[in-house]
């Protein structure tokens, strides 16, 4: 990032179940002019489709656990190689366990590249689970809304294609739960990965979504400034 002759920027967006990644991820995405890449909505897609991956991956997400890593690396590194992520990507969801982030590490020094930055966005569990339980999703690109913290304009329609909202499968209370107890463990595993090679910053994922942008900016400019 920032350096010469370095011009794929690789960002984590790391944080639990709900925290606010997938909102955080398009606006930074659209900042920089690179894919947000979500292993959610590549899964969430497949299923819609009824693909090979999709029919595997929805016994997992629909019980709240990991889909397993051979699958998913396999779909994210496709999901790397194609031309718009030629400059790099926000990846968000992914690494989710120490293993996944190995895979990362080891495929992108293939390609004499790295990952810059890793944001963990920080939200106590209470909070996880009110905003979770107040999403929306539109059907046609899973845009994200929060019927309290961040509405459509219209009741039940993106505002961004005009698509019907929906509830996500996994946002049910049982799901919810589950997720947060059996994902957290291995969030953590992550959070230790990048805190050891020093990229890890932590932003407080508590506050008006615009807030959290900005935070998220600075973090972004500092590690830009410090490249050179
Ligand atoms: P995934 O889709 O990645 O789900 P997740 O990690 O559980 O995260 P969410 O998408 O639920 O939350 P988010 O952090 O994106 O929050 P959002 O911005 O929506 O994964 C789903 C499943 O796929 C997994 O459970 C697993 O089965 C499988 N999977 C995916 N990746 C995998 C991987 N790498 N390995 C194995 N399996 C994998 O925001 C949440 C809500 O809060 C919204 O309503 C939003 O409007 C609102 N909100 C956002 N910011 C704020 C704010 N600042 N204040 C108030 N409200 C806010
Ligand atoms: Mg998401």
């Amino acid at each position: 990032m920032g350096r010469e002759g370095r011009r794929v920027t690789v960002i984590v967006i790391l944080g639990a179940p709900g925290a606010g990644k997938g909102t955080q991820a398009v606006l930074l995405a659209e900042r920089l002019g690179i894919p947000h890449v979500a292993t959610g909505d590549l899964f969430r897609a497949a299923v819609r489709d009824s693909s090979p991956i999709g029919l595997e991956a929805r016994r997992f997400m629909e019980r709240g656990q990991l889909v397993p890593d051979d699958i998913t690396i396999r779909m994210l590194l496709e999901r790397l190689s194609k031309p718009d992520a030629a400059n790099g990507a926000i990846l968000d969801g992914f690494p989710r366990n120490s293993a996944q982030a190995a895979a990362l590490d080891r495929a992108l020094a293939d390609r004499g590249e790295r990952v810059d930055l890793a944001v963990d966005i920080d939200v106590p569990t209470e909070e996880l689970v009110q905003r979770m339980s107040g999403r929306y999703v539109c059907r046609e690109a899973g845009h994200v809304y929060n019927e309290s913290t961040n509405p459509p304009r219209v009741p039940g329609i993106c505002d961004i294609d005009g698509s019907e909202l929906v509830q996500r499968e996994d946002d049910k209370a049982e799901t919810i739960r589950t997720r947060l107890d059996v994902q957290l463990a291995s969030l953590r595993e992550v959070v230790d990965h990048y805190a050891s090679t020093g990229i890890l910053r932590t932003v407080d994922g508590i506050g008006p979504i615009d807030d959290v942008a900005a935070a998220i900016d600075d973090v972004v400019r500092g590690v830009a400034d410090s490249a050179g």
